[in-house]
């Protein structure tokens, strides 16, 4: 059988998600395997355009993860990726990105569980909405 797998980039805070991510296949916890992880210093390091990037060279959901807020280890990383986040959620929205291709969450170095857990949240929500070509589409019209 050949059923459709969705394509997740992942951006992780190599602090906190990184090492959920790390423990989690230590403790051999089972999550999707459609996350294409991508290692940053901090949250705040993640460009929207980082995001547009991974939309436009298909993917079709993309999650960033870091530290707690008031657990950044550069103080207020953390901060300034929210803020960044929620507007560029309501951007992609305008531009024909389903909302629930994009996920943010907050998980600690220790939260291995809450890491599988919340991947798998994430996978159900990109392969319930289908493969992304909306935006591809798009492109492929104006070109
Ligand atoms: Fe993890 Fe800033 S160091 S979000």
């Amino acid at each position: 059988m050949n059923e459709w797998q969705p394509k997740i980039t992942t951006f992780l805070c190599n602090w906190c998600s990184y090492g959920a991510a790390d423990l989690a296949g230590v403790s051999r916890f089972q999550y999707p395997p459609f996350f294409r992880i991508i290692r940053v210093p901090c949250s705040a390091r993640i460009s929207p355009k980082f995001i547009l990037a991974a939309f436009r060279h298909g993917s079709d959901g993309v999650w960033i993860s870091g530290c707690h807020p008031g657990d950044c280890h550069y103080l207020e990383g953390n901060y300034y990726a929210r803020r960044k986040f929620a507007m560029l959620k309501g951007l992609l929205e305008h531009i024909g990105i389903e909302p629930g291709r994009l996920n943010f969450s907050w998980i600690s170095s220790a939260e291995a569980t809450k890491f599988a857990e919340t991947a798998k949240i994430v996978a159900d929500q990109v392969k319930a909405l289908g493969p992304a070509r909306y935006f591809i589409k798009k492109r492929a019209e104006v070109a």
